[in-house]
C-alpha cells in the first residue's frame, strides 16, 4: 500500500525556485559611500501584496509597504484613516513574497507622533508580526528625538520629509514643498535633522530640485526621490502609478504600462465570451424525454 502525501501549497505560495540572500538596512545605508556618492541609484517601489512582491522583489533594493495602500487598495480619500493593522497584514504579505529587498513598513498616522515609547510600540509590532526589517515615518526635526529613540533600540527608520501625506489637513492638499526660501531651509533642516538622528534613508517627496539636491549633498545617508529629483540616490514610486493602474496620476509619474486599458479589453473579452455561451436545450440535456 502506498501513502500519498497531498501538497497543499499552490504555486501561488511558492515564488522564485532559488531564494536569494536578503539585501539588509546597513547594506543600504552603504550604498552611499562616505565621499557622499552613490554608486548605483536606488531602486525602491511600494508592493501591498505577496503577488506584487514576488514580481517586483527581483528589481528593487527597497520595496515599501506605502501607507499609500489606503487610497490604492482599500479606496480611502487620503492616508490619513490607515490603521496598524493593515499595515501589519500587507507588510507581512510583502515579506512573504519577497526574498531580496529590504521590507520598509509605513508607520500610519495616529501609531507614533504622541511619544517615542508610543511610536516603539507601534514599530515593534510591525517588526514582529510581519517580519519587516525597517518601519518609516513621516515628519523631520519634530520627529528626531523618536528617529534617535528607535534607531537605539534596533529599529532601522527610513524618514520622509517635504510633502508629507499624513498631514494633508495642516498642509491643504498635496502641492510641491520648498517653494519659498523659508520652507526650503526648513526642508533642508528637517532631512538633516531625521539624518542626524540615525535615519538609514529619507524619503523625499514632493519638493523642489534645488531642495533635494541641497539635502541629498548635506545628509550621509542616501536620499529617495519621489516626485523631486532625479539628482536623489534613489527613486520610489507607487507601483499602481508607474504601471498605469489609475486614470489621475500625480504629473511627475512616468507610466511604464497601460494596466487600467489592458485590464479593462481583459474583462470585456471574458464578459463578451461567457455570455456568448449558448445554454443547452433539454433535448440535449434529455435526448429523447
Ligand atoms: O505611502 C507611500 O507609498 C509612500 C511613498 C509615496 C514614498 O510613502
Amino acid at each position: 500500500m502506498s501513502t500519498f502525501t497531498i501538497d497543499t501549497a499552490t504555486s501561488r505560495a511558492t515564488p522564485t525556485p532559488a531564494p536569494m540572500r536578503r539585501l539588509t538596512v546597513p547594506r543600504i545605508k552603504a550604498m552611499k559611500g562616505a565621499d557622499g556618492k552613490t554608486a548605483q541609484p536606488i531602486v525602491m517601489l511600494t508592493a501591498y501584496t505577496a503577488r506584487m512582491a514576488q514580481l517586483l522583489d527581483p528589481h528593487c533594493e527597497l520595496l515599501l509597504v506605502g501607507d499609500s495602500l489606503g487610497q490604492v487598495i482599500y479606496g480611502l480619500p487620503s492616508t490619513v484613516p490607515v490603521t496598524l493593522e493593515m499595515m501589519c497584514a500587507h507588510g507581512a504579505a510583502v515579506v512573504r513574497g519577497s526574498y531580496h529587498s529590504v521590507v520598509v513598513i509605513d508607520m500610519p498616522f495616529g501609531a507614533y507622533e504622541a511619544s517615542p515609547e508610543h511610536a516603539f510600540a507601534s514599530a515593534a509590532r510591525i517588526l514582529k508580526e510581519t517580519g519587516a526589517a525597517a518601519v518609516k515615518l513621516e515628519g523631520g526635526s519634530a520627529m528626531a528625538e523618536t528617529v534617535a529613540f528607535l534607531s537605539a533600540r534596533g529599529i532601522p527608520v527610513m524618514g520622509h520629509v517635504g510633502l508629507t501625506p499624513q498631514a494633508v489637513n495642516m498642509l491643504g492638499g498635496y502641492g510641491a514643498r520648498g517653494k519659498s526660501e523659508a520652507e526650503a531651509a526648513k526642508i533642508l533642516a528637517d532631512a538633516v535633522a531625521v539624518a542626524e538622528a540615525g535615519a538609514f534613508a529619507i524619503v523625499l517627496e514632493g519638493v523642489i530640485e534645488e531642495v533635494a539636491i541641497a539635502a541629498t549633498k548635506t545628509v550621509a545617508c542616501p536620499t529617495i526621490g519621489i516626485g523631486a529629483s532625479s539628482q536623489c540616490d534613489g527613486q520610489v514610486l507607487v507601483t499602481e502609478d508607474m504601471l498605469g493602474l489609475f486614470e489621475r496620476t500625480p504629473r511627475f509619474v512616468k507610466r511604464y504600462d497601460d494596466l487600467a486599458a489592458r485590464i479593462g479589453a481583459a474583462a470585456e473579452a471574458y464578459a463578451g465570451e461567457v455570455r456568448a455561451r449558448a445554454f443547452p436545450t433539454d433535448e440535449q440535456i434529455y435526448p429523447g424525454k
